[in-house]
């Protein structure tokens, strides 16, 4: 087991803490992040759609996470690939949600947590000296289980939110707003209320518009902690669809209590356990023919 006193995310100590390391001292921020490129989709198999974006996969190397002395990650290595969609399955607590949130640096956000370990976007570090964790979390968009529009914005505004927030200028706004709830499956619904409340959607459409938020700043990995856990079946396989096409431009982590979904959607599940990854494999090996005995009492239903 990692000893979390000797052993950091990275050489810098800012790495450790709590807070989002904006010391003066610190070097200049940069933008960590590769540039998004066209592809011929080389990247694809023959069960994908085509890759329309290479995106970065993301590499996470001896993660420990804690909350105080609480040790929820534990020594957690798992490649997620590029255009890919990995599911990560596990009983509640076994650490789903606080890996994503080391994944997008919003662990060291709560009071009294932090991890040690190595997070890499392609070949950036994301815990490296002097990157902008304002980049990172840019690079690395999250949707969470219930759907979060800004309730006195209108549905415009809500997608153009997270342009205004992370100071992107110089862009056709209406345009990349189109075109974001176009990439969310949302446009035709919503095309001729843009101007209303985004509460006053559909459940299954807020997600979507959620989605939409995340997608308008050009991210390249999109972290969904159970999507679709507030939504009823027939917006959930919107959702799912959704999903498939957005990895012909993103890489897409997913975490799911739903089996059939995971089987659905992704290309690869992990199974975590009690802090720990069990196993990782292509889904259909997971749920056939998984390599540990508790990865099968897990997905056959046994327990959790
Ligand atoms: N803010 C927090 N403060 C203290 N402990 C926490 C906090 N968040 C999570 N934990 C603990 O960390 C461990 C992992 O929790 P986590 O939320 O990552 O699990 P999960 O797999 O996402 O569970 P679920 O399926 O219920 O969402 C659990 O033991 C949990 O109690
Ligand atoms: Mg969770």
């Amino acid at each position: 087991m990692t000893d979390p006193d000797t052993k950091t995310m990275t050489d810098d100590p800012r790495s450790t803490s709590s807070s989002d390391g904006g010391d003066a001292s610190a070097p200049a921020p940069r933008v960590p992040l590769p540039p998004r490129s066209a592809t011929s989709g080389a990247v694809s198999t023959a069960t994908d759609r085509e890759v329309l974006t290479t995106a970065p996969g993301i590499s996470v190397t001896g993660l420990d996470a804690f909350y105080g002395s609480g040790h929820a990650i534990k020594d957690v290595s798992i490649e997620y690939v590029p255009n890919k969609v990995t599911a990560m399955i596990g009983p509640s607590g076994s650490g789903k949600s606080t890996v994503l949130r080391c994944i997008n640096r919003m662990h060291e956000e709560i009071p009294g947590a932090r991890a040690t370990g190595k997070v890499m976007l392609d070949t950036d570090d994301i815990y490296g000296s002097g990157v902008d964790v304002v980049a990172v979390r840019r690079a690395i968009g999250m949707v969470f289980q219930k759907p979060n529009p800004f309730p006195t914005m209108s549905i415009f505004d809500n997608v153009a939110a997270g342009l205004k927030l992370n100071g992107i200028k110089g862009i056709n706004l209406k345009e990349r707003v189109e075109q974001s709830l176009q990439g969310a499956s949302l446009w035709d619904e919503v095309k001729d209320r843009l101007n209303e409340p985004g509460i006053g959607l559909s459940g299954g459409q807020q997600q979507r518009l959620c989605i939409a938020r995340t997608i308008a700043v050009e991210p390249q990995v999109i972290l969904m902690d159970e999507p679709c856990s507030a939504l009823d079946p027939i917006a959930t396989l919107k959702i799912e669809e959704l999903i498939s096409d957005l990895k012909q431009r993103f890489t897409i982590v997913i975490v799911t209590h739903n089996m059939q979904q995971a089987a659905r959607v992704a290309d690869t599940t992990a199974f975590f356990l009690a802090g720990e990854l069990i196993e990782h494999a292509p889904t259909a090996e997971v749920f056939t023919n998984p390599s540990d005995s508790r990865t099968e009492e897990y997905v056959t239903g046994k327990f959790g």
